[in-house]
């Protein structure tokens, strides 16, 4: 039985009073929470066995290293990867496509080469593509949305040819929530021997996911968005595909051997590697991975369509408000855009923090969305784990004094 209630006191946070008022957080799509068990691993690790990895013969050392790749392994469970080599750990979602934009695509692509993307990427994974190809000559394609939020998949046939080298996808737009045909994009990818990567930050936090059964070449992820601290990320990939990738970063721990002019790289996962890692972020990932695990993906699922479903409802009674993305609750995630009565985005975000409630408003960096959109900002409500029915009430409530502050904009 998913108790909500009881999940919420796990999370210290959610005590606290902003502006007086209880927080209502709805800002998950930005960064989620942290239950005691996360805060607690990662204060554990500097209290009791703080001491750097793959490095000292000594105990604390070896304890260090021990939890590190034990949760490297739980990584690996908890996507479904074949093993744990072919985890990755970055510093998050940004670095894991960049690790693949250099590691892979600098030495694969060629002028002429196209990679596939689509207009509702967050700039991580748009960006690391455009250096590349001012670099080296690819070319970048766009597929476009449908009227409906979705991705316009006639466009996206249409577009691969035997040119096409990489598609490199959000599994879930950070603004319309849309969730994209992973399965359907990796098979068409795969008989064009495309590879494909997927940018799993909005979706691995929250749809169970198998990386073998979906076949996918690359997934990225982050921590933070998945009860896990910052500055910890994911890039899983096959162990055929990392052999052959160089590192991004060079320097201490990601090599054999060193000689003056020259280098041999080490196995991977650790070429990938290089300097100190974030050790206490892997350990407070390990405890996140754990609490999602306990709590069961698919109960996260569920409750997040439950709470999505009343809160497209409650918001679609308003009137005045255009919300973003898929209306069939089936093609969606637990992230909802708006924009409520020509009101800007940071003025509704900021009357609904004087009533506690943290919402996102801007862009989200996803420019080229907005502009395919016609706007330049939204309002972007996004849900998770620990939130309830009650809290959607009060943003309605919140969001109806913005209408009474504001009404010269109707
Ligand atoms: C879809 C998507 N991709 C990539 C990122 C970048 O993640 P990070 O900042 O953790 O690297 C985000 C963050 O909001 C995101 O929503």
């Amino acid at each position: 039985m998913y108790d909500v209630y009881k999940i919420r006191n796990d999370f210290p946070i959610l005590k606290e009073k902003i502006n007086g008022k209880k927080l209502v957080y709805l800002d998950n799509a930005a960064t989620t929470q942290k239950p005691l068990s996360v805060i607690n691993a990662t204060s554990d690790y500097y209290k009791h066995y703080n001491a750097n990895v793959h490095r000292g013969v000594y105990t604390l050392g070896a304890i260090a290293t021990q939890e590190y790749e034990r949760i490297r392994k739980k990584v690996a469970d908890f996507i479904g990867a074949e093993e744990s080599s072919c985890i990755v750990f970055t510093k998050g979602t940004t670095e894991a496509i960049n690790l693949v934009a250099y590691g892979w695509g600098r030495k694969f692509l060629r002028d002429g080469d196209e990679v596939i993307l689509t207009i509702m990427e967050h700039h991580s994974n748009i960006v690391p593509w455009q250096i590349l190809a001012r670099e080296r000559g690819i070319k970048l394609k766009f597929i476009p949305l449908r009227d409906d939020g979705t991705l316009d998949m006639d466009s996206f046939y249409s577009s691969i040819s035997e040119d096409t080298k990489l598609i490199s996808i959000t599994y879930v737009s950070n603004v319309l929530g849309t969730i994209n045909p992973i399965g359907e994009i990796v098979k068409i990818a795969h008989n064009i021997r495309a590879k494909v990567l997927i940018d799993g930050a909005q979706g691995i936090p929250s749809i169970p996911t198998n990386v073998k059964n979906l076949d996918v070449d690359f997934l990225a992820f982050s921590a933070h968005k998945m009860l896990g601290p910052t500055g910890i990320g994911i890039l899983y990939s096959k162990r055929e595909i990392l052999e052959e990738m160089e590192p991004l970063l060079g320097g201490g721990e990601m090599i054999k051997r060193v000689s003056i002019f020259d280098s041999i790289w080490a196995d991977i996962p650790y070429r990938f590697e290089g300097g100190t890692p974030n050790i206490a972020g892997v350990i407070g990932f390990g405890e996140a991975i754990d609490y999602l695990n306990n709590l069961g993906m698919d109960e996260v699922f569920k409750h997040e369509k439950i709470l999505t479903a009343y809160a497209l409802e409650m918001l679609s009674s308003l009137d005045g408000i255009t919300i973003y993305g898929p209306k069939d609750i089936n093609l969606r995630s637990s992230i909802i855009s708006f924009n409520y009565k020509k009101v800007h985005p940071h003025d509704v975000a900021t009357i609904l923090d004087q009533n506690g409630i943290a919402i996102r408003a801007g862009h989200h960096c996803a420019q080229p969305l907005h502009d395919a959109l016609g706007i330049s900002a939204s309002c972007r409500v996004s849900l998770y784990v620990y939130n309830t029915k009650e809290e959607i009430d009060c943003l309605i409530k919140s969001l109806e004094k913005v209408e009474k502050i504001f009404s010269y904009g109707t």
